[in-house]
């Protein structure tokens, strides 16, 4: 494990650099901002609950498979009875098929692997209603656009498998026969400390 990894597994520290590099209100708002109806959300990958606030409204499940990081989460906001905070791994299938009307897959697809990204998709699927939709948002790299300063940045996350648009596009429609891909979306989050690589969001509904 690198040092960065090592300082970022103390929760604490991971709240500050959110802070400084993750805009957590602002993924908050704009997480928020796409499910345009209420119901149950699974937030896969939720790390200590940096997104829960915009979620208030909603009957929040975190899941992480980081005991540390869903510890401090259930101590931060056990004042809100509908935050649900889990330890576990989403191939031991912790909820049943259907449960949720959304699932947030949000700055996680740059951790995982080909492979492995594949995988965590069809069970995603498989928790979903039909009918509810997956929302991806996740960093990704511009081959031959990204400035010096950005392809630093990248290179010091500890997400090691950054994607592009183009690999999204490719592979989207491939995780589950199931998933429709509704909408699609590259945008630059503007007015951090620290900038930021450029997002890509999707919304895929499941039939
Ligand atoms: C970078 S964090 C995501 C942060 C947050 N969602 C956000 O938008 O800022 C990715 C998280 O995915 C979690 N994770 C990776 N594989 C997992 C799995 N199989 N089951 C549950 N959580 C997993 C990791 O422990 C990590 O905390």
């Amino acid at each position: 494990m690198d040092l960065v990894s090592k300082i970022l597994k103390n929760p604490k520290m991971w709240d500050i650099a959110q802070k400084i590099f993750g805009c957590d209100e602002k993924k908050q708002q704009m997480y928020r901002a796409v499910m345009d109806k209420p119901g149950k959300i699974l937030d896969f990958g939720c790390s200590d609950g940096n997104a829960f606030l915009g979620f208030k409204d909603m009957e929040y499940y975190g899941l992480d498979i980081d005991k540390t990081l869903i510890e401090f989460a259930k101590q931060k906001y056990a004042d809100f009875p509908n935050a649900k905070f889990i330890a576990d791994d989403i191939f031991n299938k912790p909820f049943e098929e259907n449960f949720f009307d959304h699932v947030l897959f949000a700055c996680t697809g740059h951790h995982l692997p080909e492979d492995l990204i594949n995988k965590v998709m069809k069970e995603l699927c498989y928790v979903l209603k039909p009918g509810g939709a997956l929302y991806i948002f996740d960093t990704i790299r511009r081959p031959g656009k990204d400035p010096w300063y950005i392809r630093s940045l990248i290179a010091l996350d500890q997400g090691k498998h950054m994607k592009t648009e183009s690999w999204y596009k490719e592979n989207m429609s491939k995780f589950d026969e199931r998933f429709t891909v509704e909408e699609t979306d590259v945008f630059k989050v503007g007015g951090n400390f620290a900038p930021q690589p450029t997002w890509f969001y999707a919304k895929l509904v499941k039939k």
